[in-house]
């Protein structure tokens, strides 16, 4: 069994209670020799900031260069506010994303049966919900120059960023999503906004060639990012890939987040291109983030960044049982209607973080028999 180098990135807030759930599910597979982890841990986000001026070293650059995989908590918070901008927390994780050149954002959107009842949508329309978002993670608006804010000579300021795609960048995203469409349901919906910005034109078209040239046998749709966002309330279970560019995915996914229940209960990967070594850098994250205001209180959902983990054994170490193993310790859980706060069913009092990793971990022990 080779050993898998993980580097433990909790970041602030919920990020470090969380983390610490994960950990244990982890630790379990280590200690009962299902697999063999070591674990490197390093500060990024506003922990980075108060201890070195900046939320991302390039020593935790070289870290996250030198392991297996990434597993991040979440960043940022009020006391960071008055940071200068690019020294802010989240700041940190985008460059870590670009130094890492994580292009592909996979946000599985699943509603487990016992939590129908927890969405704000009715039931009927979220049961059996399972929708993939694919969002690009290094480019677009988040990334795009010139950005900045001028002092206008009339007194007042401008605040700028730009928009921009090119073919390369949209080709290689689009992959990811015809080539998981073809795993699932096969049909790939590419959200933009081609009634406006020229980004989405030129996205449309790439996206639409592509198809015709090498994925006659998925199915391909385009959509207006307004309308997606209505669609996916209306009736959420018409998609089945979603693939859209960073600032639509980041809006689309919260959106896609509440469907299930709760932000707390999705988890997210980030992939690279697989480099000349064969070795494909990879970052695992939930979608929520550092949620101040509960943080520290033992209130959070740890599943998220539980589930983030099961995707890190699925895709990155190849470690399938291990990963069915704990989504299926989730999804029992969940039926014998143990919930934290966010999730919470009619009548039944609620647990806290620590006590929800206790219950998945005693889950995994019964179902490994
Ligand atoms: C996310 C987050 C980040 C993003 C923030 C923290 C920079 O909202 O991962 O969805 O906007 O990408
Ligand atoms: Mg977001």
């Amino acid at each position: 069994m080779t050993t898998k180098k993980i580097l433990v990135l909790a970041g602030d807030y919920l990020g470090l209670e969380v983390m610490v759930q994960a950990r244990r599910v982890l630790d379990w597979l280590h200690q009962t020799g299902a697999a063999a982890f070591e674990f490197e841990e390093g500060l990024v986000g506003g922990a980075s900031y108060d201890a070195h001026g900046t939320p991302l070293t390039d020593d935790t650059i070289k870290l996250a260069h030198a392991a297996d995989a990434v597993l991040f908590g979440s960043i940022g918070g009020p006391k960071w506010d008055g940071v200068d901008y690019d020294l802010r927390p989240e700041n940190g994780l985008l460059r870590l994303r670009k130094a890492m050149g994580l292009f592909a954002n996979l946000r599985p959107a699943i509603v487990f049966d016992a939590l129908a009842g927890a969405s704000s949508l009715k039931s009927e329309l979220v049961k059996g919900l399972d929708i993939m978002i694919v969002r690009e993670l290094i480019g677009g608006v988040y990334f795009g120059e010139p950005r900045g804010i001028e002092e206008l000579p009339g007194g007042g300021q401008r605040g700028y960023n730009t928009q921009a795609y090119a073919t390369d960048e949209i080709l290689r995203i689009a992959h990811v999503a015809f080539d998981l469409a073809r795993k699932r349901d096969g049909r790939v919906c590419s959200v933009d906004k081609a009634n406006v910005m020229e980004s989405s034109v030129v996205w449309r078209d790439v996206t639409t060639a592509l198809r015709e040239e090498s994925y006659t046998d998925v199915e391909l749709s385009h959509m207006f990012v307004d309308n997606c966002a209505m669609q996916l309330v209306r009736t959420p279970k018409q998609f089945d890939v979603i693939l859209t560019d960073n600032l639509f995915g980041d809006i689309l996914s919260d959106l896609a987040a509440m469907l299930t229940g709760s932000l707390g209960m999705l988890p997210s990967a980030s992939f690279g291109a697989v480099g000349d070594d064969g070795r494909q850098p990879s970052l695992y994250e939930p979608v929520h983030g550092s949620a101040p205001d509960i943080a520290g209180k033992n209130l959070g959902n740890p599943l998220a960044q539980i589930l983030s983990t099961s995707m890190m054994l699925r895709y990155s170490f190849d470690m399938g049982k291990e990963a069915d193993l704990v989504e299926n310790a989730v999804e029992g859980v969940l039926s014998k209607h143990i919930r934290t706060g966010d999730i919470a069913a009619d009548g039944v009092a609620t647990v806290g973080t620590m006590q929800m990793g206790d219950a998945v971990l005693e889950e995994m022990i019964t179902l490994a028999g």
